[in-house]
């Protein structure tokens, strides 16, 4: 059956709030569309890009070796997530005025080239996500979304338009 895809980054599982949050519209927007869950828990440790996979991004599929294979499987893992999801929630804390490590670790790991990103004859990125509904629940203590000191959603908006994901609209969990 088709999903909506269910991200969380907090790395508390007890009075998080933006879990809180993105659980009850994750349940809602699921319910709307007709659609399960699949939920990922990011804070449950990602691997971190490293030599081995950078050279497996760039080698051809058929030229890949077990090393490579094997240290891109996480990756493969969760673009396929990505890209089959036709809605996505996400339920984010703000710490250190950006996005927990948890999250950039996905982030690192799903823009892919020549898989979630192609550069057409211009040279310019494209975008390969589907561009589905995305909503974004932010937690924060003093940095409140849209300001001075927020670099957590001008680079989520970057980043998720840059793997063709254009529809998001972000919105506050409950503060501390
Ligand atoms: C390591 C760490 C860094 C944080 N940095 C910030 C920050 O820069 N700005 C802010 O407003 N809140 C910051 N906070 C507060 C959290 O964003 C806030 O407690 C939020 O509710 C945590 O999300 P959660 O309730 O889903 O766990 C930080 C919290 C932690 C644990």
């Amino acid at each position: 059956m088709s999903y909506l895809l269910h991200l969380d980054a907090s790395g508390r599982q007890n009075g998080s709030t933006s879990r809180a949050a993105s659980d009850a519209h994750a349940k809602t927007l699921a319910a709307e569309l007709g659609l399960e869950i699949r939920t990922r828990d990011l804070s449950q440790g990602l691997p971190f890009v490293n030599e081995t996979m950078i050279e497996g991004y760039f080698t051809p599929e058929d030229q890949r070796t077990e090393a490579h294979r094997e240290a891109l499987q996480t990756s493969d893992e969760l673009v396929e997530e990505l890209m089959k999801a036709k809605a996505l929630i996400i339920g984010i804390p703000v710490y250190n005025f950006s996005m927990p490590a948890s999250f950039k670790a996905w982030a690192d790991l799903v823009a892919r080239f020549g898989v979630t990103v192609i550069y057409n004859e211009e040279g310019r990125p494209v975008g390969q996500a589907p561009n589905m509904p995305t909503k974004v629940f932010v937690a924060y203590g003093g940095t409140e979304i849209g300001s001075k000191r927020d670099f957590l959603t001008p680079w989520m908006t970057t980043f998720l338009n840059y793997i063709g994901i254009q529809d998001i609209e972000y919105q506050p969990a409950a503060e501390d």
